[in-house]
């Protein structure tokens, strides 16, 4: 078998375009969606994020506002500028990028935005959500996973799905929403015993640990669908959590890296934030 290469660049294309058309009618309603984008220090890698996420915003018509702020800000600062974007009506979704610097506490940060303008879905009251099954906003990589497996066919409902990795940004809600399309899930982690026994039983294999090309082709029940969260930056470019020939000799169908889930993330942030917009519009 050689697996089909899940095309996240081209599906992200297509949901901007569709984007794109309902902030036009937005616009017609009086109504642009608006982002802020919260960036504290020098993070080169949440500098490209951020600036990946503003060019998407243009693109698709979403007004988009960056807070660039110096490492040295302090915790109330950076509270008192969650609570102004709170206030702020044209303001339909906030977003603070992480990492913070050390010495701010980022959980006390998420805390203070207004659930309704969560469009990372990172606040307790957006997990909870999640986990009961109630609408909110879920986080943009876990829900750009499922809709890429929704547009490519891939059937969850009964599937035994693996997730490599725990962290409450990727690993924990994609196992609760794939668990919400009736998966059977099984969560692994740096601790978990024998973790390519546990991938073997997979049909869905979503990995999100961080460790280039850990996920190795024998570790890939023949047919299964590969869903590599990975970016890490390496001598060799960017590089995934699944070595990707090898576990492509077996999966019936894989994302690649790049170009699979991480174009996805950003889709779905917009789209949460089209969704913040138009809740606010009272037209949803
Ligand atoms: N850092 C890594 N991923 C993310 C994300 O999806 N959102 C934010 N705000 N920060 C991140």
């Amino acid at each position: 078998m050689h697996a089909a290469r899940i095309d996240g660049k081209g599906t992200a294309a297509q949901m901007r375009k569709e984007l794109q058309t309902e902030v036009q009618a937005l616009e017609s309603e009086g109504v642009t969606p608006g982002l802020a984008v919260v960036l504290v220090g020098e993070n080169a890698a949440s500098q490209v994020y951020v600036r990946m996420k503003q060019k998407a915003c243009r693109e698709v018509g979403i007004y988009s506002k960056e807070h660039r702020l110096s490492e040295s800000i302090t915790q109330v600062e950076l509270l008192d500028l969650v609570d102004a974007l709170n206030a702020d009506p044209d303001i339909h979704g906030i977003l603070v990028q992480l990492p913070l610097p050390g010495g701010l506490d980022e959980q006390e940060v998420l805390c203070r935005i207004d659930p309704d303008k969560d469009v990372d879905g990172f606040h307790p009251i957006n997990v909870g959500r999640l986990s009961v099954g109630a609408p909110g906003y879920a986080p943009c990589t876990p829900a750009g996973i499922m809709e890429l497996l929704r547009r490519t066919g891939v059937e969850i409902e009964g599937k035994k799905a693996v997730v490599l990795g725990r962290s409450n940004i990727v690993g924990k809600p994609t196992a609760m929403l794939l668990l919400g399309e009736h998966a059977t899930v099984e969560i692994c982690h740096s601790r978990t015993r024998d973790v390519a026994a546990a991938c073997r039983t997979a049909d869905i294999l979503v990995a999100a640990v961080g460790r280039p090309e850990m996920v190795r082709g024998d570790w890939i029940k023949p047919g299964a669908v590969v869903i590599d969260v990975g970016i890490n930056r390496t001598d060799a470019g960017l590089i995934g959590d699944v070595a990707y020939e090898e576990a492509a000799a077996h999966a019936s169908a894989i994302t690649p890296v790049p170009g699979g889930v991480g174009p996805m993330t950003i889709a779905m942030l917009l789209s949460n934030t089209v969704h913040a917009a138009k809740r606010t519009a009272g037209l949803v």
